[in-house]
């Protein structure tokens, strides 16, 4: 078999206002790189594509840099390395990096992380045991401050890291966990597939009567994935001294004219902590997550929920359908089938 040619590289073509149209993206042939001293061309199986990318497609600076127009994307993937000039890693090792959007990534060897791909399937690193997982287990026990007995509410809940959320909530001994998500089916899976206790739709009728049926001795902890109107409902719902990591606000960043929270006074008079965080800075906290998760996944007590979307040239449209709300879990697309 001849070795490939062509390179599938993802560019941004312009800067979404609003919601992203498929017209602000570009799919370009490039060639296959080589790797040089020091570093690896990896080819890409499986990317993850996250909501944070969308804030990444403007022009403002954050934590990360904003993508560049006429470059490519930048995500998390995982593969099998092709070429490699770095003894510490191999052709034929499985690699975690920050280079998805692309058949071929060429990287430093030092900017990858060799995975296990027989302990786990390679999608697992970009969910359940990789960023998502790690986003929910340090927001809820670090930030939140989570302790057994209490009510937990988690918005986003039928998405890579809210599912992850609402099942460690539970195997860390929450009273009650109450999630909120986009359909019925979502809903329906997390009370039944998941050990949600309860679960609403969002989007039939009013958030803030739904979640105060739902929480009828209050909250202790918000674990908040869209901000906005939930946030504002949630604020109504919290008991004296609980705690809301805000962990995203997806409600909000297609938005550019979203309203404020209105009551936020409310921290005040309950003693509320309403705290932010960015995964991360809880990178320290890796090692104990992935052990304690990968025994609750040998010990089946964590449900891994993945949406597949296959092919390169797919890649935008599992990007816009997971902001539509398209996936279950973590939305993942198949580039390629494992070396
Ligand atoms: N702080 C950090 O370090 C960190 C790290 C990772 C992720 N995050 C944040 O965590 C949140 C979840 O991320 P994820 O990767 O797990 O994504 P995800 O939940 O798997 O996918 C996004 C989901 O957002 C929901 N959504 C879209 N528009 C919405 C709206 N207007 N109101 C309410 N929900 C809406 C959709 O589900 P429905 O069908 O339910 O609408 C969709 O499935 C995001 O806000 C993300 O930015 C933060």
């Amino acid at each position: 078999m001849s070795a490939p040619t062509v390179n599938r590289v993802w560019q941004l073509a312009a800067r979404p206002t609003g919601f992203p149209s498929g017209d602000d993206f570009r799919l370009i042939e490039d060639s296959v790189p080589k790797a040089g001293p020091g570093q690896v061309v990896v080819r890409n199986e499986v990317m993850s594509v996250d909501p944070a990318m969308r804030g990444r497609m403007n022009d403002v600076p954050s934590y990360t840099p904003p993508f560049q127009i006429d470059q490519p994307l930048e995500g998390g993937a995982v593969g099998t390395v092709v070429d490699s000039q770095s003894p510490e890693v191999p052709v034929g090792a499985s690699v975690l990096h920050g280079l998805g959007w692309r058949d071929y990534a060429l990287l430093e060897a030092k900017h990858v992380r060799v995975v296990d791909t027989a302990l786990a399937p390679a999608s697992a690193y970009l969910g359940v045991l990789g960023m998502p997982g790690l986003t929910a287990y340090a927001g809820l026990l670090d930030v939140a401050r989570l302790r057994p007995d209490e009510t937990v509410f988690i918005s986003g809940a039928a998405g890579a890291v809210g599912t992850l959320a609402g099942q460690i909530a539970r195997l860390r001994g929450a009273r009650l966990v109450i999630g909120s998500a986009g359909s019925a089916e979502k809903v329906r899976y997390l009370v039944e597939d998941l050990g949600f206790d309860a679960a609403f739709n969002y989007k039939d009728g009013s958030i803030r009567t739904q979640l105060k049926q739902l929480t009828p001795d209050g909250i202790d902890v918000y674990f908040d994935n869209v901000g906005g109107e939930q946030l504002e409902a949630a604020l109504f719902r919290m008991n004296l001294h609980g705690r809301i990591a805000v962990c995203g606000a997806i409600s909000q960043y297609n938005e550019p004219d979203a309203t404020g929270i209105r009551n936020l006074s409310l921290l005040i008079s309950k003693r509320l902590t309403l705290q932010g965080f960015l995964v991360l800075d809880h990178w320290g906290r890796r090692e104990a997550f992935v052990e304690e998760m990968s025994g609750w996944l040998r010990e089946g007590q964590v449900t891994v929920a993945e949406t597949f979307v296959d092919g390169i040239e797919h890649a935008v449209d599992g990007f816009l359908g997971m902001l539509r709300g398209q996936n279950l879990g973590k939305m993942i697309i198949r580039i390629a089938d494992a070396a």
